[in-house]
């Protein structure tokens, strides 16, 4: 296919992400507003001017998939990787699903597990319905779900906010060069459904990839998707991030993708500092997250509804947090920040050994 048709064609699949996200949203709220009225009234409606300047970001963030595409940072294929077969699957529960956590978002009851989920054992902030999904992170329904939720939330755009990641991540290993790729160790923290270790390995054929999270059933989801693809399979490992069962100085590199706004402010600096322990020196720590207040105050509309109407409880926090400060206080430096669209990217480097 030629370059400007393949172009085309992923433009193309864009936006019909985009639509679909669009109408699901459109039609959920207007039944939701006739259902719960009183839940129409939570977060604050976005004007027009700010809806246009997203749709600018929008079409930016694509342009610079396509461009690290055509540089050969990650396969064109890669910008067409969907899981069609488990959207259609599963897209009739997250419809009919929706009443129930309708009501359950105007009871305001956010801590709601059901009596054969075990929660016993995990941190008391993770046991949240964080977006109202029923059961929170802990069931294998909700693991099936996830993934169509983020697409649907963020208009298609979530898996090319992710492959932001990829081209730090390929600068910051240029480090260790002198090394086959099969001998680099990535790991990816709170891994959720392995959307991103897909990502990685499109980049990263060969390396060793790693993958934790706290949630068994959204690493069963991960497992099941990863070993789909070629390649070594990723390993996986239950493990709050708080505490990863690692050696010290033993990955090449580190990623963490959408955790950091879900976790409170002391969480955040421990994860930190547990990723900087792990890294080797000389390597790379990749986060993105959510941007934050001071990146784009024209968006503080979207920002300030966001944890009103998807459950967040640590979301607020999150946008005014120092991260950078966080990242220094853990012994990273040369630390560069960066926005794509409603996302920010955090790129700090382990010094090196002298
Ligand atoms: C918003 S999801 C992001 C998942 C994935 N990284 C992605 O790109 O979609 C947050 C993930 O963080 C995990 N998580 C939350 N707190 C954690 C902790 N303390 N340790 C490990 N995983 C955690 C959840 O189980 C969930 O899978």
């Amino acid at each position: 296919m030629s370059d400007t048709l393949t172009k085309l064609t992923y433009q193309t699949f864009q936006q019909g992400k985009s639509y679909f996200g669009l109408v699901h949203k459109i039609l959920g709220s207007q039944l939701m507003n006739l259902m719960h009225p009183s839940l129409g009234k939570r977060g604050k409606r976005i004007p027009p001017e700010v809806l246009l300047k997203l749709q600018q970001r929008i079409n930016q963030l694509l342009e610079s998939d396509w461009q690290d595409a055509e540089k050969g940072v990650y396969p064109e294929s890669l910008l067409f990787d969907n899981p069609w077969s488990d959207f259609f699957r599963h897209y009739p529960m997250l419809c009919l699903e929706l009443p129930e956590i309708w009501k359950r978002s105007e009871q305001k009851r956010y801590q709601d597990f059901s009596p054969e989920v075990e929660t016993d054992g995990y941190p008391s902030y993770f046991l949240q319905n964080f977006h109202n999904q029923i059961n929170g992170y802990l069931s294998d329904n909700s693991a099936n779900l996830y993934d169509l939720q983020v697409e649907i939330l963020f208009n298609g755009t979530a898996d090319p906010m992710r492959r932001r990641i990829l081209s730090p991540l390929k600068l910051g290993l240029q480090a260790f060069d002198s090394l086959p790729q099969r001998k680099i160790r990535i790991l990816d923290v709170a891994c959720g459904t392995g959307r991103t270790l897909r990502m990685i390995r499109g980049a990263f054929p060969q390396a060793s990839l790693y993958g934790t999270d706290l949630s068994p059933a959204y690493l069963r989801k991960a497992n099941q998707q990863l070993s789909e693809i070629p390649g070594e399979l990723p390993q996986l490992l239950q493990a709050n991030a708080e505490e990863l069962p690692y050696l010290n100085d033993y990955f090449h590199a580190v990623t963490s993708v959408f955790l950091f706004h879900e976790l409170p402010a002391n969480v955040r600096q421990t994860v930190i500092e547990q990723c900087f322990r792990v890294t080797k020196p000389g390597g790379v720590f990749v986060i993105c997250d959510s941007i934050q207040m001071s990146d784009a105050p024209e968006f503080s509309v979207s920002m300030e509804s966001f944890p009103e109407i998807f459950h967040e409880p640590y979301y607020r926090n999150y946008i005014d947090d120092d991260l950078v400060e966080r990242l220094e206080k853990a012994g990273f430096e040369n630390i560069s920040t960066k926005v794509h669209f409603m996302s920010k990217y955090f790129v700090a480097h382990k010094p090196a050994e002298k």
